[in-house]
């Protein structure tokens, strides 16, 4: 019997599709990909058991069908993703099917040594990192699984548990730039100061033609509907008093540097390789026109055009945590931020943790995280900041969220108490350049598969992924630090790394960890002392199982004896 559940019109519940991932094997989890991603996971899903997504990852399992080999009809219902018995009854099923290509080797697994030999110079082989889901996520409306790649334990619980109190509410509100733009940077240097406004005034004048010469080097952005759309000229202060007297070039007649930034919308790529091609061919025509040597021509790392924000409100008292209410939770949180923001020690390890979110995701899915790390920081400056006329704040690096509690002023109109409707709101804003097309993108097929994840998502809507996740992360750490602090929870999902750093073999792993966290000692030297216990109870175990079936070997003996001397005797008595 085959039957075919469409379940397009049906909103899917994504918290039951996903409840108690976290508790499944590596290997059912896997399963699960494939089934609730078929598309994604094609090679591997056997057809007689598959589930078909929509293309987006937030709608994903729409239809499902159960051909003659999955007569069960237990599962046969409108909701089966949207149920987890039901999904682990799939996955099982799949499992018992083992069929070669259910055998293979799941894909979301390293780069091959031969591509890699071919991406860097003197390469000796490539290393591997957890890749993890992040669940939980509403963001714009649509739920979405977020796939990150990270050493750290409690990162991706982190930013799951958060997400799941923010999307428990209306979940994340995010927006980003409508062009992805990048901009390329041109360094036109011993401009004289009389001759400095007559070189700004010839670069405004050509603007048209620069942008007509910059579009021969990208004329692939041009045909997909991109390409060069603004030239601007900025003009920046040397910095006086330098003791240039041993400089092999004579340039003291210059006191400002004439910097040309070539804004090109690079359509769906992060565009860094594109924007250098550019500031590259453009420069001879901008050292033509204004009298200047060429300088630096390169990409700027800081792309403030291509800024996406994330936002959350939930009512305070979603933040009550053991005896403490919601509102003591609420002012502890935003004490954080508020330290965060004029101590940059602080700030460096409150953004430290909104990056463990964004890294994840970006090394994930193929992006250039040391770019996006950079301009983090760089926007966590007043100086960048404060030009760019959005925040307020009076030191030199702080931090790069904001929270506040406001009234809902729809809430008042209810009637409900002052106290309820105070909410918490939360956000990150900050530059995020990334890609979904070109690059290294296709060198690598994890890449793929996590995208693929994420429903193939476009540079935006990644973008606005990462700001969420980073928003997360933030609000999980500081949610954590101002109530119970993170070393509890850290230190227990670290207790696995500590057992394998101790040398545990991988079987044992989590019974060490575990009896680790009983004893409230998660230390190389605790592990050590378990694992050694571990194993001489292992050994017992084992000599009192051999030294059972000895006994009951011997004992089977001893009756086959017995037995054998009386079937002697009767056929000796039968005899006689
Ligand atoms: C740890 O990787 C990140 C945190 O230190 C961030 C923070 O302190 O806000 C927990």
């Amino acid at each position: 019997m085959s039957e075919q559940y469409n379940l397009s019109t049906m909103p899917v519940n994504h918290q039951a599709t996903w409840s108690g991932f976290y508790k499944k094997s590596l290997r059912e989890r896997q399963t699960q990909l494939k089934l609730v991603f078929p598309q994604v996971f094609t090679s591997s899903t056997p057809a007689s058991v598959y589930v078909t997504p929509d293309t987006s990852p937030c709608n994903s399992p729409i239809s499902v069908d159960f051909s003659s080999e999955t007569n069960d009809q237990n599962i046969h219902s409108n909701s089966v993703l949207s149920d987890n018995s039901k999904i682990n009854y799939l996955i099982n099923k799949l499992e018992s099917l083992s069929t070669e290509n259910n055998k293979q080797i799941f894909p979301i697994n390293g780069l091959d040594e031969s591509i890699a030999d071919n991406m860097i110079e003197n390469c000796i082989g490539t290393i591997g990192l957890p890749v993890g889901l992040a669940l939980n996520f509403i963001i714009n409306g649509k739920s979405i699984i977020i796939p990150m790649a990270i050493e750290e334990p409690s990162v991706i619980a982190g930013v799951s548990g958060a997400a799941k109190t923010i999307s428990a509410y209306n979940g994340f509100k995010a927006t980003t730039t409508e062009r992805n733009t990048i901009v390329a940077q041109v360094c036109l240097l011993d401009i004289s100061q009389e001759n400095m406004n007559f070189a700004v005034d010839k670069i405004i004048q050509n603007k048209s033609e620069i942008i007509k010469i910059a579009n021969k080097y990208c004329d692939n952005m041009v045909k997909r509907g991109g390409g060069v759309c603004e030239i601007n000229v900025r003009r920046i202060p040397r910095k006086a008093n330098r003791n240039r007297n041993n400089y092999p070039i004579n340039s003291d007649n210059f006191m400002e540097w004439l910097v040309v930034h070539i804004t090109i919308d690079v359509c769906n790529a992060m565009g860094a390789n594109c924007a250098s091609t550019v500031a590259e061919g453009v420069a001879p025509f901008l050292a033509e026109l204004t009298g200047g040597r060429i300088g630096l021509r390169i990409v700027s790392n800081l792309n403030v055009e291509r800024m996406s924000k994330a936002t959350f409100r939930i009512p305070l008292h979603m933040l009550a945590y053991k005896s403490l209410s919601g509102k003591e939770v609420a002012a502890r949180i935003i004490e954080a931020y508020e330290w965060a923001e004029v101590d940059p020690y602080r700030a460096t390890t409150h953004n430290k943790g909104i990056m463990n979110g964004i890294d994840a995701v970006a090394l994930a899915t193929g992006q250039d995280w040391r770019a996006i790390e950079a301009a983090a920081h760089a926007w966590a400056c007043d100086g960048v900041r404060i030009h760019n006329d959005n925040f307020q704040s009076s030191n030199s690096y702080g931090s790069l969220t904001t929270y506040w509690i406001e009234k809902d002023e729809q809430l008042v109109t209810t009637g409900k108490t002052d106290d309820e409707c105070l909410m918490f709101c939360g956000e990150l804003e900050l530059p995020i350049t990334v890609g979904t097309a070109g690059g290294v993108l296709k060198t690598n097929q994890v890449y793929t598969y996590n995208l693929g994840i994420m429903g193939n998502p476009n540079a935006q809507e990644l973008a606005m992924s990462m700001v969420c996740i980073g928003l997360a992360q933030n609000f999980a750490a500081l949610r954590a630090l101002a109530t119970e602090g993170i070393q509890r929870g850290h230190m227990s999902l670290h207790a696995k790394n500590v057992a394998i750093a101790a040398g545990c073999p991988t079987n044992a792993v989590t019974s060490v960890a575990q009896r680790m966290i009983e004893k409230g000692k998660i230390t190389l030297s605790s592990a050590k002392n378990i694992i050694e216990l571990y194993m001489n109870e292992q050994v017992n175990i084992s000599k009192n199982l051999l030294s059972n079936s000895l006994k009951i070997e011997d004992k089977f003996e001893k009756v086959c004896e017995n037995l054998s001397n009386s079937l002697s005797n009767q056929v000796q008595c039968n005899i006689n």
